[in-house]
């Protein structure tokens, strides 16, 4: 439905230099797809976003809707719509009024105007609070405010830029879930922006993991977790333990390799050959105390409630591993002597080191 081919955008700083905001973006979003922008601070999250929706110009590259060039198209012809993270309410006007304004401009008549605020309301759970000012609300009511008037036009695109940020934990979470439900109902595409990686794998059909300005990486949530790219996607998506290998031998279905500290990892062998070089990713989640497997030793743990993440420094030296495991009587304590266990296929090797 919506289909960027070559977007670049540089921008020129005061001082005279140039930021290559976006570089050669290719992105296609389907018909009634929820897919999220992640990627650090700075990384051309906004930047994209604004040229979806008209506000910024492209230096190159096109964004087409359904087949339609958009850079024909004034932004607010397009059939698109933007949460800011800010809300952007109207402080001295009605919740009702914020959410029907952009019919008021554009002279839709007072009960038609009515009906469709009403069903906006009623959409985000707010049919009761149409008469208040937008300082009456909570900080989770007053984003519904900002989706309900933002949905009212009935957008075949909804752009959301951190529209979550402001909203603390629990409130970040609910709303997570019922933007995901509200996207499924309304039937409308949505780009949402995150640097919360959490929050880009509970939500999304699919993750764009862009970097300065590139897109390093599209998938489902699962394949971004399980099958990263390279190390760059591997670290922004979760802590992880990554290891530099060299291949030792092949055993069968298995390869023994090395770090160069020596500590052994055993990987599928499928694909490798003696003496290459590998990057795997082990996650914390995939290793276990167990009779074999790496050996080392406890040297912290942090608590997070259900779950317990040791730190384990390996016997042969090298960078500390990080382990998940669930907190109870039996959890390794620190200073204990340990062997993490692991099965080799959830090993995953970085395509690209
Ligand atoms: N008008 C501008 N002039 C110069 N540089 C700009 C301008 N707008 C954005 N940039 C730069 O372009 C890059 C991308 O900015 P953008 O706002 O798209 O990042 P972002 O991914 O949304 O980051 P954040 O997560 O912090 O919101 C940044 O390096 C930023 O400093
Ligand atoms: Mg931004």
């Amino acid at each position: 439905m919506l289909e960027i081919r070559g977007a670049r955008r540089i921008f020129t700083t005061p001082e005279g230099g140039k930021v290559t905001a976006l570089d050669r973006v290719d992105l296609n979003v389907d018909e009634n797809e929820f897919v999220t922008l992640l990627g650090p601070s700075g990384c051309g999250k906004t930047t994209l976003l604004r040229a979806i929706s008209g506000f910024e110009m492209l230096d190159g590259g096109t964004v087409r809707l359904e087949g339609a060039d958009l850079s024909k198209l004034a932004p607010f012809r397009r059939p698109i719509n933007t949460v800011f993270q800010s809300y952007a309410l109207f402080g001295h006007m009605s919740v009702a009024r914020n959410v029907g304004y952009a019919l008021e401009v554009r002279g839709v008549d007072r009960a038609a105007r009515e009906r469709k605020v009403s069903d906006a309301l009623e959409t985000v759970g707010l049919s009761d609070m149409g008469s208040r000012r937008p300082s009456q609300l909570s900080g989770g009511q007053r984003q519904r405010v900002a989706l309900a008037r933002a949905i009212i036009a009935e957008p075949r695109l909804l752009l959301l830029d951190e529209p979550l940020s402001a909203l603390d934990r629990n409130l970040r979470q609910q709303m997570q879930l019922e933007l995901k439900a509200l996207q499924a109902r309304l039937g409308i595409a949505f780009i949402f922006v995150t640097h919360d990686q959490e929050e880009a794998l509970t939500m999304s059909d699919r993750v764009v993991v862009m970097r300065e300005g590139r897109i390093e990486q599209i998938g489902t949530p699962r394949e971004i977790y399980r099958h990263p790219r390279n190390r760059f996607v591997t670290e922004f998506i979760g802590e992880t333990n990554i290891f530099a290998l060299t291949v030792d031998r092949i055993e069968g279905d298995l390869a023994r390799a090395r770090t160069a500290e020596g500590t052994c990892l055993s990987l599928p062998a499928a694909g490798r050959s003696r003496g290459e070089a590998v990057t795997a990713v082990l996650r914390p989640e995939s290793l276990h105390p167990g009779a074999e497997g790496i050996a080392g030793t406890v040297m912290r743990s942090v608590y997070l409630g259900s779950d317990l993440v040791i730190f384990v420094r390996p016997e042969a030296g090298g960078a500390e591993i990080r382990v998940t495991t669930r907190d109870g009587a039996d959890a390794p304590m620190t200073g204990d002597a340990i062997n993490l266990a692991y099965d080799p296929a959830v090993i995953h090797i970085l395509e690209d080191r």
